[in-house]
């Protein structure tokens, strides 16, 4: 292995979202979706060199972040854009909250699946928008779109669609064929879609993931889709994320809604998202070795040790989408933080009582820890 992804960091004190929650408690936190991975080496390096520059002034997106990005999408995903096309954003919370105020006006509805990210719920809600949710459902252990439930669900004065594909936290990623039936009922309900891809670097299995705007013209029109180097090369806190938005239409309402509200990326999330785009090709490789090794490591502990814990097949995400109903426990996410486990309320994601989230990007020591207060935290082990 070239890389590191062994160590054990040590991450308090350095204002950390994820460590910082537990600072004066023994809990391992394996919540929210950062990753306990240094960042590719050559990352380090740009930001490094962009630091002895000196000079931290006002930004424009650099000709290199720009360069790398469409080089990267073309690459990667065979979307061909131009840099017109995208919209920098310093996070892709405030991108789910600005489509929601672009599109549609006060009181319209904004629609999405359930269990779901959690600002995915709360954007209608904050953007005075009235939020229409339709469930999942699980067939073979899959989770996927209810088409009836979905028809049903959505009312005419629903303007927007909001998909997260790969899913977090389900970890599905939809085929082509969902995908063409989803375009097809917001074609129907008149429904501007936008695509949530920030996970889609993060797959392990020979699935493809198909980028909505993949699904041609008619998907062109009415698509925002989201992207970002964050999740994939653990550089969150670097806040850099962009849109891509081939309609004008779209991309001027969109443009407007950012209008006052949202700052340029700063300097080091042009540089760090262009060096990762550049050279973080073979890092990602080993990384999602390691990730395919933990997620096989919690499918193969629950199916030998813990049976009434289940976890849908998890192709995507270093997310465990894991269902504690069995159990029982009046309050889920607190009976594994007093085990020293701290894990994501699924009711969070507006899903039923009794599902967690387990957040599997660390080394795999760390989640073999994770996992042993797991099953001490099982009544009965
Ligand atoms: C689907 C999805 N969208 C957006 C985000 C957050 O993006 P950002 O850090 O750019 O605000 C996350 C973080 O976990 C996510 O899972």
């Amino acid at each position: 292995m070239t890389y590191d992804f062994t160590t054990r960091m040590n991450r308090k004190g350095t204002g950390s979202l994820k460590w910082q929650k537990y600072e004066d408690r023994e809990i391992l936190p394996m919540w929210v979706a950062d990753m306990d991975f240094f960042s590719p080496p050559e990352v380090i390096d740009a930001l490094r060199d962009r630091v002895d520059h000196g000079v931290f002034g006002y930004t424009v997106p650099t000709r290199e972040a720009e360069t790398e990005t469409l080089a990267y999408l073309q690459r990667r995903h065979g979307l061909g854009v131009d840099a017109g096309e995208l919209v920098w954003l310093p996070g892709l919370v405030q991108g789910l909250n600005l489509v929601c105020r672009a599109s549609g006006k006060s009181g319209d509805g904004v629609m999405v699946n359930t269990p779901v990210y959690p600002p995915f719920l709360s954007a209608p809600v904050f953007s005075d928008r009235k939020r229409i949710t339709s469930d999942l459902i699980e067939k073979n252990g899959r989770w996927t779109f209810d088409r009836e439930g979905m028809e049903r669900a959505v009312t005419p004065d629903t303007r927007l669609f909001i998909l997260c594909n790969p899913h977090n936290p389900v970890g599905r990623v939809f085929s082509r064929e969902e995908l063409e039936w989803l375009l097809d009922f917001c074609e129907r309900h008149d429904l501007w879609i936008c695509s949530d891809e920030i996970h889609c670097d993060l797959i392990f299995e020979d699935v493809p993931h198909v980028p909505m705007l993949a699904l041609g013209e008619r998907a062109a029109r009415r698509t925002i889709a989201f992207y970002s180097p964050s999740k994939t090369y653990n550089l969150p806190g670097l806040a850099c994320a962009y849109a891509v938005i081939p309609n004008p239409e779209l991309r001027n309402a969109f443009r407007k809604a950012c209008r006052g509200v949202i700052t340029e990326v700063n300097c080091f999330g042009y540089t760090g998202c262009a060096a990762a785009y550049r050279h973080g090709e073979p890092w990602r490789q080993e990384m999602l070795k390691v990730l395919r090794t933990n997620r096989d490591l919690i499918r193969e502990t629950l199916a030998t040790r813990h049976p009434k814990v289940t976890m849908p097949h998890m192709e995507s995400t270093y997310l465990a989408w894991l269902d504690f109903r069995a159990y029982d426990f009046e309050h889920p996410a607190a009976h594994f933080e007093a085990h020293g486990l701290g894990l994501s309320n699924g009711m969070d994601f507006g899903a039923a009582k009794g599902f967690l989230r387990l957040n599997f990007g660390c080394p795999t020591q760390v989640l073999e820890e994770g996992l042993d207060r797991l099953g001490k935290a099982l009544p009965g082990q």
